[in-house]
């Protein structure tokens, strides 16, 4: 194997990937990951104990935000990096609030807050009928910050809006968005329910399914 190969290779080069830095410091997603990333012997490093700041997130796509944190966060530490991107895609807004879920309110100069986020949804589909929608979350994880082949891993989970909340777990969006499956908003899942079946999940086992592919 050439020098360059071994210093910019992907799969195979023999990169380590026991400890990797998560481009996040989100404690409730450091726990979801490190549960099922432990299993398979990697050991996450949040990105703050390590004085990483968090990075811009400037892109029109999930994954190019993401690709964005993970090589900001390795650049920064020298070790592999996982980050990960979400939000809310509604049918009838075309996708919407999409990438901007984080910020939707305050984009049209309401404050910061799942509270305003949830009004804005709310009013946006008065009157809709259809209430399809879908969570979606990227995973990019990066052997080093220029790893030309990066292990990127999707989730969607399908549910619909609701017009008035229901229950009281999970964060964000959740109390709006109902899983006719499960018979339940997702702010009314335990948290164990939410984490074995969540965007987030799905995309963490496929994560998982590519790095055991790879071992
Ligand atoms: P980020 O991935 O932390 O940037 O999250 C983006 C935004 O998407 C969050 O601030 C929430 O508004 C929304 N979001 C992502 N995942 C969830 C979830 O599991 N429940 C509720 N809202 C979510």
């Amino acid at each position: 194997m050439s020098e360059v190969f071994q210093r910019n290779g992907a799969a195979g080069s023999g990169a380590s990937l026991k400890k990797v830095v998560l481009a996040s410091n989100n404690a409730g997603k450091l726990r979801e990951f490190a549960a099922l990333l432990g299993a398979a012997g990697i050991e996450l490093i949040p990105q703050g104990e390590l004085n990483v700041p968090e990075a811009e997130e400037p892109h029109p796509t999930f994954v190019e935000n993401a690709l964005t944190k993970a090589r900001h966060a390795s650049k920064l530490t020298g070790l592999p990096a996982l980050a990960d991107d979400s939000g809310l895609c509604v049918r009838a807004l075309r996708g919407a609030p999409g990438v901007h879920s984080a910020r939707y309110a305050q984009l049209a100069g309401g404050e910061k807050s799942d509270a305003a986020n949830n009004a804005r949804l709310v009013s946006a589909l008065q009157g809709e009928t259809d209430r399809r929608a879908y969570y979606f979350c990227v995973l990019a994880l990066v052997r080093h910050a220029d790893d030309p082949e990066p292990l990127i891993a999707e989730g969607r989970w399908h549910g619909e809006m609701l017009d008035a909340p229901r229950g009281a777990n999970g964060f964000g969006y959740d109390p709006y968005f109902f899983l006719p499956s499960l018979n339940a908003s997702a702010a009314e899942l335990e948290p164990a329910v939410k984490n074995a079946s969540s965007h987030r999940a799905i995309a963490l086992r496929q994560l998982l399914a590519r790095l055991t592919e790879e071992a």
